[in-house]
């Protein structure tokens, strides 16, 4: 009786992971150096002079480290918001604390501020590279009843995982690329789709990825065991919007900066 419940609870141990923070590393990575690769001069510049040699794929996992300082608790928020299902994303009533859309929104004024002094320009850059990418992340405009799909368990081929997890790592990683590859192969868009996508605001991104939010959580592959199955059919299924999603950051980060580093 005792080892019994001493394996549960190593086994409930083992399941339980701390909430994770949005795209993993690498889809950060993709979506800063989609976004480096279609930079102006001009931008360029701007931004070498805020971050020194560092890229934009270097730069935007910062907000995710800095996520264990206690100094930095405040920002947790800022990386999604939240609306209850049936509800837009506009007229829900907002945290007090603060949300990924007002935090681009407040961010690129920073940005934009002659007076902001460069260390503050600096992390602001940081920070905007990061929220432009989580904002398309569909369960980053997701519910609070279930923290963004982080409380759907789920089992991703054999693993227990959860169905947040699951858009932020597992679609990606399991291509098995590095982020250079990813780009190289899927990191182009078309003239036309690089105009389209830009011509957008962050409401906009957000509406996208909450129009997406049905398809994600309808995780067809579920078996009599309860627990959802994801795998090889819902990878189908969403291959190509990981895609677009990843790419449409990218594209709509670099328009944004370079704007913001226009030559005036
Ligand atoms: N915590 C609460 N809601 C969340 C969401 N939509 N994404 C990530 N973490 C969350
Ligand atoms: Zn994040
Ligand atoms: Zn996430």
């Amino acid at each position: 009786m005792h080892a019994t419940r001493i394996l549960i609870a190593s086994v409930f141990m083992l399941c339980w992971s701390p909430a994770v923070a949005a795209w993993g590393p690498n889809g950060h990575r993709i979506i800063g150096q989609i976004a480096e690769n279609n930079l102006t001069d001009a931008a360029h510049k701007g931004i070498a002079e805020l971050v020194g040699r560092a890229s934009l794929a270097q730069i935007g996992t910062w907000a995710d480290e800095i996520k264990s300082d206690p100094a930095w608790r405040h920002a947790s928020p800022w990386h999604y918001v939240n609306a209850p299902p049936g509800q837009d994303i506009e007229t829900a009533s907002k945290s007090p604390r603060g949300d990924v859309i007002e935090a681009i929104l407040r961010f690129e004024r920073v940005l934009r501020d002659p007076e902001a002094d460069r260390k503050e320009r600096a992390e602001a850059l940081k920070f905007l590279v990061h929220f432009v990418a989580d904002v398309h992340q569909p369960l980053h405009v997701g519910y609070a009843s279930d923290r963004g799909g982080n409380d759907i368990r789920v089992r991703w081929f054999g693993e227990s995982t959860n169905l947040h997890a699951v858009w932020d790592e597992h679609l990606i990683e399991h291509q098995r690329l590095s982020f250079t590859e990813w780009v190289r192969f899927f990191g182009h868009a078309e003239p036309g789709e690089i105009e389209a996508w830009r011509r957008s605001t962050v409401w906009d991104w957000a509406r996208e990825s909450r129009s997406m939010l049905p398809a994600v959580y309808d995780h067809g592959g579920s078996r009599s065991d309860r627990t959802p199955y994801l795998g090889y059919d819902y990878i189908f299924k969403h291959h190509d919007g990981v895609k677009k999603r990843l790419l449409q950051a990218g594209i709509r980060l670099s328009g944004m900066l370079n704007d913001i580093f226009a030559s005036p």
